[in-house]
């Protein structure tokens, strides 16, 4: 039973961003942005919520995501919807309602966007997350497989984090591939079944490549010997492969090679990718992606090829500590004023600047002189704008440098010209 103080708590497994730290969090989202953007990547937003069933499609009934993680509910309309566990079901859904891929190809997309699972929630696994991610759909070519890995690993870096990026290939589903490769794995692991943890015998008819992602100890142990799909890739899905590779090496991205890595949702073909960080601990895991060269059809559209990413902002941040990304507060003038009289001055002042384009902030609360200091101090503002009735009478300003703690007095009209010139 929720009780009355449930009220005054945020939900279990959700996060407020706070200042200071939300202009970090600002910071890198917009990082993140401009990288994208400048590879050509275009905004797109789509909804928080969808049908269920594109979930159900696309992200798959055997994915956890699917079978344990979604919040479905059923609107006033009797509609089932949810919300989105993640972000490249619903862009892919966008772009074939709007037909965006009859145009030029590949159509690239770039997103920030909350996404909501209902997981267990421990340090860097929230309910509500924020997802940062780009996709590029149309092509298979392998060059944009590189593009879309070299554009994550940058973002990553210049953000000052130093992940490793694991790549791998799960081939494609027909029967000379993956499927081939299924049945070897089933093979395998029936022969072991014994010596796997219980919850993972259960799906080997179902998903048996989801046994790679198993975090029980028995099962891990079982699968480091257990047959890797790279070793059963098609002729096809094998030359993909090595070109993503050659390109990637083209670009000087470095790579570490994991055939174990298989991605926890059931959309994936070919190239499979994580950034990871072991200073995040058991959520290692800053992003990942892959290509998706099915899900069009999955969810009822025309074939349509696609590659793509999501970061989650929160881990990237929890990886970064205090290092790397800045961001702050975007005041430049503190407006001091003293005396009733100076009051009202001080916020027409303030408009004045913003309206000139320099950040200004004030004290609404009729503090004393010494309280507005320390409030001009805590805005981060570069000066601090001194407004007495002395200077009022005079048409001037103290302006005091924050950071010297030198000051002079101006007249009044030149105050923006005065902070321009620092
Ligand atoms: P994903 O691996 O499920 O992929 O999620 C990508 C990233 O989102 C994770 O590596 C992690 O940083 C963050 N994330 C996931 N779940 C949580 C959580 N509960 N709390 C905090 N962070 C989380 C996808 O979502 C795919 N849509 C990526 C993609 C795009 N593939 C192709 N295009």
């Amino acid at each position: 039973m929720a009780n009355e103080r449930d009220s005054l708590r945020a939900p279990k497994g959700t996060n407020d961003i706070l200042p200071p730290g939300s202009f970090r969090w600002e910071a890198l989202v917009r990082l993140a942005q401009d990288t994208f953007e400048q590879a050509g990547y275009a905004p797109v937003e789509t909804p928080t919520f969808e049908d269920t069933a594109l979930f159900e499609r696309g992200v798959g009934e055997t994915s956890e995501v699917v079978t344990k993680q979604m919040y479905s509910f059923e609107d006033l309309g009797g509609r089932s919807l949810t919300l989105r566990p993640e972000g490249t079901a619903g862009v892919v859904r966008a772009v074939i309602e709007h037909n965006l891929h009859r145009g030029a190809l590949p159509v690239k997309l770039h997103y920030s966007s909350w996404m909501f699972r209902q997981e267990r929630p421990q340090r860097g696994r929230y309910r509500q997350f924020f997802q940062v991610g780009i996709e590029a759909m149309g092509t298979d070519s392998p060059s944009v497989d590189a593009e879309v890995i070299e554009v994550g690993d940058r973002f990553l870096r210049s953000a000052g984090s130093t992940p490793t990026l694991l790549l791998n290939s799960i081939g494609h589903p027909a029967a000379d591939c993956r499927a081939g490769y299924n049945q070897v794995l089933v093979d395998f692991l029936r022969a072991h079944e014994g010596d796997l943890a219980p919850e993972d015998g259960k799906r080997i008819d179902t998903n048996p490549l989801r046994t790679f992602d198993s975090k029980e100890e028995a099962t891990i142990a079982v699968m480091a010997s257990a047959p890797v799909i790279t070793d059963h890739l098609c002729g096809a899905c094998a030359e993909h492969f090595e070109d993503v590779k050659a390109h990637l090496d083209a670009l000087g991205v470095v790579y570490t090679l994991e055939p174990r890595l298989v991605r926890g949702l059931d959309y994936y073909t070919r190239t499979a990718f994580e950034f990871v960080w072991s200073g995040l601990g058991s959520q290692n895991a800053m992003g990942g992606g892959g290509r998706y060269d099915g899900l069009a059809e999955m969810i009822g559209g025309d074939p349509l090829p696609g590659i793509g990413f999501a970061l989650g902002v929160d881990r990237i941040l929890l990886a970064l500590n205090d290092a790397g990304i800045e961001g702050g507060p975007k005041v430049d003038v503190y407006i001091v004023a003293q005396g009733d009289e100076t009051a009202a001055e001080a916020l027409v002042l303030a408009t004045r600047l913003r309206r000139a384009g320099i950040g200004a902030d004030l004290d609404h609360t009729m503090r004393g002189m010494k309280g507005q200091m320390k409030e001009a101090a805590r805005s981060g503002a570069r000066f601090a704008a001194i407004l007495g009735s002395d200077e009022l009478a005079a048409g001037e300003i103290t302006l005091r440098d924050l950071t010297s703690g030198d000051q002079e007095r101006v007249p009044a009209t030149d105050l923006e010209s005065k902070v321009r010139a620092g």
